[in-house]
């Protein structure tokens, strides 16, 4: 397993903000979806797994390293790239210079190249290659800034609701694009989102978030079903499925602190 956690504790600033407690879990390979509702801790754990924050207690282990121990930021991110929500940067550079710096940054063969051409192929990049990155719409800017983080080539990739933005076709036709690319490449994806359907067809495994802190892990066919979800969303699972504004309305309540008085950190894996 190339992530793993050792007893970790974290909160954040104060301990009474605790979101994670002595939780020991190796990550499932693959494409790994995360979910569960608003305030579960899904951005949180990325961040932890791919060595953007240190736990207060427990060690995090990323291909074998520990996350305190990196030596720099090269390192880190050439073991973990990260692609965060509303990700935003300073950059005068074309989309499609910025492609061609990315990919010669990154860990690829220079015979890899195509992948800059395959990419701007599937997303429709094309007519954005000209122009400033700055200039783009929050759906292109999302679809650009998932192109990076393949072009940059690390082994495990973290994306924070990666399709939040686009298109109903377009999570479809990125989704399918990232699970095809995971198993070629052989490298470790994981990703958050709330859609559940999307979550169940392109995921090879889930890890799914309790109001209390413990979390669920497995293949995505076993993880996602009627019981699991309705215990980790506490309302029937039909609601789950419906249009996202009922989703919102009923579902994306802030998490009780209330809840963590019984809070286990327990880790349940199904195999
Ligand atoms: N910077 C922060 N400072 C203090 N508390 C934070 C901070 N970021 C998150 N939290 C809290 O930590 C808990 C976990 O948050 P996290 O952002 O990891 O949840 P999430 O599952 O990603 O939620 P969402 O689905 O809304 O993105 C929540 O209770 C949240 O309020
Ligand atoms: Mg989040």
């Amino acid at each position: 397993m190339s992530i793993r956690f050792e007893n970790l504790t974290y909160y954040y600033n104060d301990p009474e903000n605790l979101v994670f407690r002595n939780l020991s879990v190796d990550l499932p390979g693959g494409l790994t979806s995360l979910v569960g509702q608003n305030g579960t801790g899904k951005t949180t754990f990325m961040l932890l797994a791919g060595g953007r924050i240190m736990p207060q207690e427990g060690t995090v282990f990323l291909s074998g390293i520990d996350t305190r121990e990196m030596s720099s930021e090269d390192e880190r991110n050439k073991l973990a790239s990260f692609v965060y929500q509303n990700m935003e940067f300073e950059a005068d550079e074309t989309v499609g210079e910025l492609l061609k710096i990315v990919f010669e940054s990154g860990s690829h063969n220079p015979e890899e190249k195509n992948l800059i051409d395959d990419l701007v192929g599937a997303f429709e990049l094309g007519t954005l290659l000209n122009r400033p990155f700055q200039k783009t719409s929050k759906g292109e800017m999302q679809k650009i800034n998932i192109a990076f983080s393949l072009l940059y080539g690390s082994k495990t990739i973290m994306m924070d609701e990666p399709v939040f933005a686009l298109e109903n076709h377009w999570k479809d036709r990125v989704l399918e694009y990232l699970k095809n690319y995971v198993h070629d490449k052989h490298i470790n994806l994981y990703y958050s989102i709330h859609e559940l359907d999307l979550s169940r067809k392109y995921s090879d495994n889930g890890i799914l978030f309790f109001k209390n802190g413990s979390i669920a892990s497995g293949p995505a066919d076993r993880l996602f079903t009627k019981e699991k979800v309705e215990e980790a969303y506490q309302v029937p699972s039909e609601l789950l499925y419906k249009r996202e504004s009922l989703f919102r309305d009923h579902l994306l309540k802030p998490a009780n602190p209330k809840d963590y008085e019984n809070f286990e950190g327990s880790v349940k894996v199904y195999e």
